[in-house]
């Protein structure tokens, strides 16, 4: 092992880091627990094509990571963990979530896990055979995931046209949706109801094309997204949209979606707001499907994804405000009052961990 993995989690904090092998199912996976001190550790499993192995941890302790800022941002008494697969474990899947499920189980509630991009229904399903510390994708679970998010990407763009405008005025906007997949969806719905201009697109063509034929949206070339002129982007695709050839595309004046990482690296951010585009931080926005799982593992609750879309706009709110008053990126003054919270936890709270 060449990998200073020690060296990394001293670096950025992390409490655990698990490499699982199963030699039945080919399951290799890597387990991040990167923040107990407040609570358990909430993050997916996350399966992929990784390059190797290498890219697969550093991935892993980067989503973990960012949970733990996602959970600070929100409040909530959790932390962050993630789980990743590596696509090349193998072919018997079930046998290797079920495997996985026993691995989430031996952590004792320390860490929560569920969907993520390649972990869907099914995944899921074969790991609560094994354990109760995972999102049930039906009735016994905490449901309503994507409502919940979209509805915090709503309220937070609601923020956002607040902050530069003084009001929505959602009448007179014009806002295009990257994505019309579980989250776009709804998001296109909730703001077609309130009377704005949705343009949407998905990689899907035929997807693309129903979504908007059954909301009555105008469809655009997934191509041609970032050249709208708009009030609003909402990516609610893939992440890494903003990079050096897409920057002098853009024709929006907020970018706000649920897609994460949104920015292929965090300079981009600081030239978005050179530029005078307001960047809504996604680990903000894109919150509502965490907050919703939280509460209902900690406290047996399932808050409505309208509460939880209205807490996530106020959240979106104190942070544009404090970026206004320091002229700087929201995304580094979330990522600030992150750190400020998280070093706060570490001095009152004993950890959880074992
Ligand atoms: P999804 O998989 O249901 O939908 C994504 C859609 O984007 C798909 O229909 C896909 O065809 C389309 N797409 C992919 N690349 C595209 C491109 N370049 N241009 C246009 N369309 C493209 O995913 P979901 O659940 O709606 O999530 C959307 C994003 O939000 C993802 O990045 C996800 O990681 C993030 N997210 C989702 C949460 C949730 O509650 N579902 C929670 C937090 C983040």
């Amino acid at each position: 092992m060449t990998l200073p993995i020690l060296d990394a989690m001293a670096q950025e904090g992390f409490e655990k880091v698990l490499a699982v092998h199963d030699r039945h199912s080919g399951l290799r996976a890597f387990v991040a627990i990167h923040n107990t001190a407040r609570g358990p550790a909430f993050g997916g499993v996350r399966r992929f094509a990784y390059r190797d192995e290498h890219d697969s941890l550093m991935d892993c302790m980067r989503l973990a990571r960012a949970m733990t800022y996602k959970c600070a941002l929100a409040d909530l008494p959790a932390g962050g963990g993630k789980v990743v697969v590596l696509e090349s474990g193998g072919e018997d899947w079930e046998g290797a979530y079920r495997h996985l499920g026993g691995i989430v189980e031996q952590l004792g509630g320390t860490f929560y896990t569920g969907p993520d991009v390649g972990t869907g229904e099914q995944e899921l399903r074969w790991m609560t055979g094994r354990t109760s510390y995972v999102t049930d994708p039906g009735e016994g679970g905490p449901g309503l995931l994507p409502e919940c998010t979209a509805q915090g990407v709503f309220f937070g763009i609601g923020a956002a046209l607040r902050h530069l405008d003084g009001e929505e005025d959602w009448a007179a906007r014009k806002i295009v949706v990257q994505g019309l997949g579980s989250v776009g969806t709804v998001l296109a719905r909730l703001l077609l109801a309130e009377g704005a201009q949705v343009l949407g697109a998905d990689l899907d063509e035929e997807r693309g094309q129903s979504v908007a034929a059954e909301l009555g949206l105008e469809h655009l070339d997934a191509s041609t997204v970032l050249d709208q002129e708009c009030d609003v982007l909402a990516p609610c695709a893939m992440g890494g949209l903003v990079h050096d050839l897409t920057l002098d595309r853009l024709g929006c004046r907020i970018v706000a979606g649920a897609a994460n990482n949104v920015l292929a690296r965090s300079l981009h951010g600081d030239e978005l707001h050179d530029r005078g585009i307001l960047l809504v931080p996604d680990f903000v926005l894109n919150s509502g499907a965490l907050i919703r799982g939280a509460h209902f593992h900690l406290d047996a609750r399932r808050v409505e994804p309208e509460e939880i879309g209205r807490g996530v706009g106020q959240t979106v709110q104190g942070i544009l405000e404090r970026a206004s008053e320091q002229n700087a990126p929201p995304t580094r003054v979330a990522a600030a009052i992150a750190e400020e919270r998280i070093a706060s936890w570490d001095l009152t709270q004993p950890t959880s961990a074992p």
